[in-house]
């Protein structure tokens, strides 16, 4: 008999609290559709006491996705925990997730207080959340830290209080597999409440053992696993869900274990979550990394070419990566385009297929052949497209090794085209300054990531920007076989952002804008 292992997906909560991977409500939404997709069993949309907006995002999300549980973070206070009420109360499923520190580093640093009061908060703020939302989680914050006694004894209250999911988080990443699997066995052994409710783990990966701690508490009892997509979080980051996902599907036999994950949209996710927080995937990431499946020693090779299973322990296909079938070219029509579309899992709307199809034929210009992951990219990139208020139109560059990089840069706003040029660096800061120069602005570039979509000397450029403009990080994104172009259309793209959020105004009446 399979137990069932509940996936607790925080990407748009610890995952949104990577420096620079701020979300807005549209792109919040976008994931949170996503990760239903996914199959998720709760989605933590959110802290919504953090800002007014994050309030709306996750509010936003409890009115429309359906499906999983949608929970939302609060302290264990009566006013995060109303605002987080009033975020999920309309989910078809809702979930406050109260959180205190127990270790008593926590207890005595941070909350300044004693191992009394805040078993007093941690009671107090359950009931509290108990009389509102029908389903409370509470987190132990620094569990693996706290002391055995004193964990035992804050769990069995918040149950009493009215918590029907217990989360025991490994806060700093310091526990070992063995060692917080031990924990686990021991809470369930010490604490029989624990039979009946659903017990948590939420593990960061400060020592690169997130995803070795959740399987330890897994095979030692342990229901929910708390993750984010490729891994991404607060400092090293959560453990990944794939990779939690992936260890209970291709061993199952050792876990006897199951999840409702719909392994055929982790791809999909990756990619997704990748692009709108702009946070690249590394090539040798497990699971989802461009380099997971690809096999490049000789004698590799010729034992994929003879049996697949010689070297690979799971079939792309299962995650949703598709093999480059059909590749499409110039002279492919729209109805080619639409039919590769759709065997790549997209149906676009008619205005945004004919977006699509006119970066496809400027791309198919340039490049001979487009296949899946080109294809990929473009729409995923179309797709992403804020309102752009400024066109890239034409751009030249001229360099080389003995030369001061000049960019030309024409770009069309409403329809008239303004053109400037400025030199550079380099030919990629040379075309940004370019840019900078006709929209009036200053940006710091605070990440810079280039990489190659498929193999080959022809290969699409995906280029990935983070500015900060004024006091906030833009992401920007392009792609286009020319690696220079890609570079500044995403800087283009994190420039539209900045007016989409009402830097327009700004531009326009300080009349810096020029021809
Ligand atoms: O890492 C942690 O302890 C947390 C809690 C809020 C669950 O993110
Ligand atoms: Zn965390």
């Amino acid at each position: 008999m399979s137990r069932k292992i509940h996936i607790f997906d925080t990407t748009l909560r610890d995952g949104e609290q990577v420096p620079g991977a701020k979300l807005n409500k549209r792109q919040k939404f976008e994931i949170a559709q996503q990760l239903a997709n996914l199959n998720v069993d709760v989605i933590e949309a959110g802290f919504p006491c953090s800002s007014p907006g994050d309030l709306d995002a996750v509010r936003e999300i409890s009115r429309h996705v359906r499906g999983p549980v949608i929970a939302a973070l609060a302290r264990a206070v009566k006013e995060d925990i109303d605002i987080a009420w009033e975020a999920v109360c309309e989910a078809q499923r809702p979930r406050v997730h109260v959180f205190l520190g127990s270790s008593d580093i926590h207890i005595q640093k941070k909350l300044r207080s004693d191992r009394k009061k805040a078993m007093e908060m941690a009671v107090e703020a359950v009931k509290y959340a108990r009389g509102l939302c029908p389903e409370v989680e509470f987190s132990t914050e620094d569990g693996s830290r706290t002391e055995f006694e004193f964990l035992c004894r804050i769990i069995e209250e918040t149950i009493k209080a009215g918590a029907s999911v217990i989360n025991v988080p490994d806060t700093v990443g310091y526990a070992l597999p063995e060692e917080f699997g031990e924990l686990i066995r021991r809470l369930r052994e010490s604490v029989p409440a624990l039979d009946r409710v659903i017990l948590s783990v939420h593990c960061h990966n400060d020592l690169g053992l997130a995803v070795a701690n959740s399987m330890a508490a897994i095979r030692n009892g342990a229901d929910q696993v708390e993750c984010t997509i490729n891994g991404i979080g607060e400092r090293a980051g959560n453990a990944s869900l794939e990779e939690i996902v992936m260890v209970l599907k291709t061993r199952f036999e050792n876990y006897q274990a199951i999840t409702g994950i719909n392994t055929q949209e982790i791809y999909r996710t990756s990619r997704m979550v990748s692009r709108i927080m702009n946070i690249p995937v590394q090539p040798n990431k497990a699971i989802v990394g461009s380099n997971a499946f690809s096999h490049s020693s000789g004698i590799h090779q010729d034992g994929i070419l003879k049996d697949r299973t010689t070297y690979e322990i799971m079939k792309p296909e299962e995650l949703g990566i598709k093999q480059q079938t059909l590749v499409l070219t110039a002279r492919s029509g729209r109805a080619a385009l639409r039919h590769r579309l759709s065997e790549i899992g997209f149906t676009l709307d008619p205005e945004t297929f004919e977006r699509v199809y006119n970066r496809f034929i400027d791309v198919a210009d340039r490049k001979k052949e487009i296949g899946a992951q080109d294809l990929q990219s473009i729409v995923e990139i179309e797709v992403s497209k804020v309102p752009e208020t400024f066109k890239m139109h034409t751009m030249q560059i001229m360099s080389g090794n003995k030369m001061v990089p000049l960019a030309s840069v024409t770009l069309e706003r409403d329809g008239e085209l303004y053109t400037d040029a400025a030199t550079g660096d380099g030919p990629v800061d040379a075309v940004f300054k370019g840019i900078e120069r006709i929209t009036g602005i200053t940006g710091k570039l605070r990440d810079y990531d280039l990489k190659a979509v498929t193999m080959g000397r022809d290969a699409l450029g995906e280029a990935m920007v983070r500015v900060e403009i004024g006091d906030t990080v833009y992401s920007g994104i392009g792609s286009s076989p020319d690696v220079i172009e890609a570079s500044a259309l995403a800087y283009l793209n994190a420039c539209n952002r900045y007016f989409a959020n009402g830097g327009a105004q700004k531009i326009q009446s300080s009349g810096e804008f020029k021809s």
